[in-house]
């Protein structure tokens, strides 16, 4: 079992990850501290695998607990989805002094966190991610948000789980789909690091096969950096940099996914979101042309090319410029160092989004 400190003073908290380590769950967050009186919120693909060999451990050590199951979906991050769970909690006589158990992807872990972080003004959390893009990336951070229907993650606070527990095991049920999915996310991190990305160079072909081993040294290398840089930068308060780099490849993404009416999963979004910040970055110069070639070597072997004809492709185009005027693009200058980059001109981001096929 491997055990990352993510330290923020009062708010910090371990990451944990092994394979089939679930059974240590309950004992580790008696010892945390954690209330005994506990909601898992989960969704329906993750009730009907999973659920109950979670509650039962917890029902063996002790605790209360509520099963609440959600229906699967980026619609679900709702604030009509957060206000269900909330009347189960409040029909329940669920009080300040309960937990919530996030188990399940990124959609689940941010609209459980979103109920966390309000309901009573704040309860703690226990993220336990079952897929590959919420152990890489959405369980950890402390970001939580529902969306509302003119813009994603519109409706949120920070809110830091008291535990991330990550066990591997779960990948061994995921589809395909989401594997690709959580590949977006990691991808990212190839760029933010030379060391991930010379892991990446020589093995996203076992990762993308799902190999469990691969995929248990990529989680434990990103869940190193993105720790380093939410102690460094909790609430993205840092200007030209700090947790900001996390948002590499998602401007584009949020876009593609809110364009495309969440038919492009999150993940996803993100691959060809990477793929298309790439290409402005170059077409501006602000990549280095040797790095940037063996980036866009590494996008090149996801096999994830959609067709998105689907997506009007001018309403996308004047999007990305007014982003680009904004907020910018997070772009690599190089492997190991990226930059939030505002003023690429709304002419080159037309030119080259007009054309760009991912
Ligand atoms: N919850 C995801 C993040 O804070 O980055």
């Amino acid at each position: 079992m491997n055990m990352i400190r993510v330290q923020l003073g009062e708010r910090s908290y371990p990451i944990t990850l092994g394979t089939g380590i679930l059974p240590a769950l309950p004992g580790l967050a008696a010892r945390l501290g954690i209330p005994r009186q506990i909601a898992v919120v989960t969704d329906t693909r993750v009730a009907a695998l999973h659920v109950r060999r979670l509650s039962a451990l917890l029902r063996k050590e002790g605790c209360e607990v509520l099963e609440i199951v959600i229906a699967r979906g980026e619609r679900q991050k709702s604030l009509a989805c957060a206000n269900r769970i909330i009347t189960r909690l409040l029909e329940s006589h669920y009080s300040r002094r309960s937990a919530l158990f996030a188990f399940g992807g990124g959609v689940v872990g941010d609209v459980t966190g979103f109920v966390a972080a309000t309901f009573r003004r704040g309860i703690p959390l226990v993220q336990v991610p079952t897929t590959l893009l919420a152990q890489v990336e959405s369980s950890i951070g402390g970001k939580t948000a529902v969306n509302h229907p003119l813009s994603k993650n519109a409706i949120g606070a920070y809110h830091q789980p008291s535990l991330v527990f990550s066990d591997t095991e779960f990948l061994a049920t995921l589809p395909k789909r989401e594997i690709i999915s959580g590949v977006g996310e990691i991808l990212k991190y190839g760029m933010l690091d030379r060391g991930i990305f010379a892991y990446l160079d020589r093995h996203i072909a076992a990762i993308l096969a799902g190999d469990p081993s691969a995929l248990r040294e990529i989680i434990l290398r990103c869940n190193r950096v993105k720790a380093k840089l939410i102690q460094d930068d909790e609430r993205e308060e840092r200007a030209g940099g700090g947790r900001a780099v996390l948002n590499l490849g998602h401007t584009v993404g949020h876009a593609l996914e809110d364009l495309s009416r969440y038919r492009l999963r999150h993940g996803e979004a993100v691959v060809l979101g990477l793929r298309w910040e790439l290409r402005l970055a170059l077409a501006a110069g602000l990549t280095d042309k040797a790095d940037g070639a063996l980036f866009d070597d590494l996008l090149g072997r996801v096999p994830y090319h959609p067709s998105i004809g689907f997506i009007p492709r001018d309403r996308l185009v004047e999007r990305l410029v007014a982003l680009g005027a904004s907020g910018g693009f997070v772009v690599p200058r190089k492997i190991g160092k990226v930059i939030v980059a505002r003023d690429i001109p709304p002419s080159l981001i037309r030119s080259v989004s007009r054309a760009f096929r991912p």
